[in-house]
């Protein structure tokens, strides 16, 4: 045991020796987290300050609580989503590196919002969120904590939009940087990411053939542009449906066949839903399904897919295999629902590859580095990760993998600064 074991509740810490070398594993493939950690180590910017991160429980989590701690942070880890956490991971972060961890995969609502007040009773300067549900806690139940925090983060699209409206309504209590909007993370995370976890998700859950399928992927943002475009690129008939038009004539003009959600019902063999919205997947639309379609979410919360009303036509449901609940409606028909709705990526998969989370966490380190340096000049309001940040990110990736690029000249540069250089 490398620390002293702090406060937790974990399914088992026996996990510990797993969840260590998983986490080692992760971290060779993250060398911009890597190179942060080294340089947190030396000048300590979290020396003093108390963080609550509430976090899908992964490797790659891991790995950004090692650098937060390197950085002199005490940390309290919590689950961003009830299905997520990897169990070994929970029990390496308490028994190895020193985190307080309130996870345990599978609970349920009452453990997870009881884990979540359990992290934040530390009394949090900086919240880290995925999902904006610790927000949501310091915002409702906890009014009484909002005093001691200095500065949030945000990782995802959801929490954004959560956050965005509390600002709108003039509620926000703290300075929160929107962590999902840099270059560097939605670029990459949201659709590289999302797009080859999801399949991988869908895949180890139930290990069909995509080629010859036709999947339907509800939402054209970031994240289904990576589902598609990989659903497409496994041999499969893509059809997207999309509420924005611009992004539906994107979607159009990427070469994918674009339709109503009613429409793609009748000919879908797997539907993935990454809207960010509820009910993306709703009642009419079961109504219409071939027996045997897979339905899954990957979008952050289990509201995309209407569960109720497919419980309302459902006679029986049968776990057809770890993962994969079987409806078998009133009708006859089957239809087969992937890790009860929630994040197919992260509940019946890893999550994203440590490759893309090394950006994605570079940026949530470095952002809240910057929260804890500027705290005095901060409004409570939704702010970008500023922009030197994620081009040094880019850079420093570029780097690990190698890459050389070219610089502007000098009259480049002026030219593009210019205003009176035509023809
Ligand atoms: N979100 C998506 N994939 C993730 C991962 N591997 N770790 C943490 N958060 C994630």
């Amino acid at each position: 045991m490398e620390a002293s074991a702090k406060n937790h509740d974990i399914a088992d810490i026996g996990l510990a020796d797993d969840g260590q070398k998983r986490i080692e594993w992760a971290e060779r493939h993250m060398p911009v987290l890597r190179r942060i950690k080294e340089e947190f180590s030396e000048s300590k910017p979290f020396d003093g300050v108390t963080m609550v991160c509430c976090l899908h429980v992964t490797t790659e989590t891991a790995n950004l609580v090692r650098t937060l701690i390197a950085g002199g942070a005490d940390v309290a880890v919590c689950a961003s989503n009830p299905l997520s956490t990897q169990d070994d991971v929970a029990a390496a972060l308490v028994d190895r590196y020193g985190a307080e961890v309130y996870a345990i995969h599978g609970e349920d609502n009452d453990t997870y919002y009881r884990h979540i007040t359990q992290a934040v009773e530390r009394k949090p300067q900086i919240t880290m969120d995925d999902g904006a549900d610790v927000v949501s806690v310091l915002h409702s139940d906890r009014t009484d904590l909002l005093e001691h925090v200095i500065g949030g983060t945000e990782e995802t699209t959801t929490g954004v939009i959560r956050l965005r409206a509390l600002e709108e309504e003039g509620k926000l209590g703290y300075p929160i940087v929107a962590v999902n909007d840099a270059d560097t993370k939605h670029f990459f995370d949201n659709r590289y990411g999302t797009g080859q976890s999801t399949l991988d998700g869908i895949l180890r859950a139930t290990n069909v053939l995509l080629a010859g399928m036709t999947v339907v992927v509800i939402g054209y943002g970031w994240c289904g542009k990576g589902v598609a475009m990989r659903a497409k690129g496994h041999g499969s008939h893509v059809i997207v449906c999309e509420v924005d038009p611009v992004r539906a004539l994107e979607a159009v003009m990427d070469g994918f066949e674009v339709t109503t959600g009613l429409d793609a019902a009748k000919r879908g063999d797997v539907f993935i839903s990454v809207t960010g919205n509820r009910d993306a997947i709703a009642g009419e639309m079961f109504a219409e399904m071939k027996s045997g379609a897979i339905v899954c979410n990957a979008g952050h919360f289990d509201v995309e897919i209407n569960k109720d009303e497919l419980d309302k036509m459902t006679a029986e449901t049968f776990e057809a295999r770890p993962h994969v609940t079987g409806h078998k409606l009133e009708d006859g028909r089957e239809i087969f629902m992937l890790a009860d709705g929630r994040l197919v990526n992260l509940a019946a998969a890893e999550g994203h590859p440590a490759a893309v989370m090394d950006m994605s966490f570079a940026n949530q380190a470095l952002a809240s580095e910057w929260m804890v340096q500027n705290a005095a000049d901060l409004e409570k309001k939704v702010y970008p990760v500023p922009e030197d940040v994620d081009a040094m990110i880019a850079r420093h990736k570029l780097s690990a993998l190698g890459v050389h690029i070219d610089e502007l000249t000098e009259v480049q540069a002026k030219y593009l600064a210019s205003w009176d250089q035509g023809t």
